[in-house]
């Protein structure tokens, strides 16, 4: 099981002054240290958190280390991807205004839009995966559009599986990891390989990382970002590593 820590909110806090510090290397060399397996970045279109010279220079820094280079569909940064090279590409929806990514892409509305962008990253030797929720079409429509891996959007397992979030529903969590599980079997059987984040937090990922047999990857960003600042971003990531592995 490998663990992508997403270091988004370590630039939000250095762009909340415009400053050079939190400095983004030194928190991705703290992650590595703490064995994580690879770094994510969201490289927005309004430039909220990462900014392009992040990319580059996570890539120089740390050239051994996977990169996770999360985008939306658009072709001004699919370009980037191409010449910087991530060892991945995470394709996501976008909307200007909400706070974080909101619900996965629509792969099967958008096939041939979504088919070509991959094309252009994977000619560049660069893995695409599609960030979608745990809908059997979508499923089915990222097999169809060549990618190499799906993440499971976990956003809605999350707001209701962690005891401490207002919306903890124990029966709707139960249910919420079923469609996760059913998702992940049938990307596997499409021969895709199966990924999941957004939301997962020390406890609720748990019983996803039971199912070594389907999950490949986590990509887990604000709680280890969040319990950072009482325990240290090191440690903070060997717990989460801990509970995944
Ligand atoms: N995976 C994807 C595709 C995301 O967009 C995000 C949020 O940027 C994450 C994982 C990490 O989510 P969180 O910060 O809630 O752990």
């Amino acid at each position: 099981m490998h663990l992508g820590v997403n270091i988004d909110h370590i630039a939000t806090l250095r762009q909340a002054r415009q400053d050079v510090y939190p400095d983004l290397l030194s928190a991705a060399g703290e992650c590595i240290k703490a064995g994580a397996d690879g770094i994510t970045i969201h490289l927005r279109e309004d430039r909220r958190h990462i900014q392009d010279s992040d990319v580059s220079t996570l890539r120089k820094k740390y050239p051994k280390t996977h990169l996770n280079l999360e985008m939306a569909a658009v072709d001004s940064i699919a370009k980037i991807a191409v010449r910087i090279k991530p060892d991945a590409v995470c394709i996501v929806p976008e909307k200007r205004q909400e706070l974080t990514t909101e619900g996965g892409l629509d792969v099967k509305g958008n096939i041939k839009k979504i088919t070509s962008i991959s094309r252009k990253i994977q000619r560049a030797g660069v893995k695409v995966s599609l960030f979608i929720d745990p809908d059997i079409e979508q499923i089915k429509a990222a097999a169809l559009a060549g990618t190499d891996m799906v993440e499971l959007h976990t956003g809605t397992y999350g707001e209701v599986s962690d005891p401490l979030r207002p919306h903890y529903n124990k029966a709707q969590a139960d249910k919420e990891l079923q469609k996760l599980l059913i998702a992940a079997k049938l990307a596997k059987s499409l021969g895709l390989q199966v990924n999941a984040g957004h939301g997962l937090t020390y406890q609720n990922v748990k019983p996803l990382a039971r199912h070594k047999e389907l999950f490949s990857e986590f990509n887990i960003g604000h709680n280890i970002i969040a319990r950072a600042i009482f325990v240290g971003l090191k440690q903070a990531v060997q717990e989460m590593n801990n509970v995944v592995r």
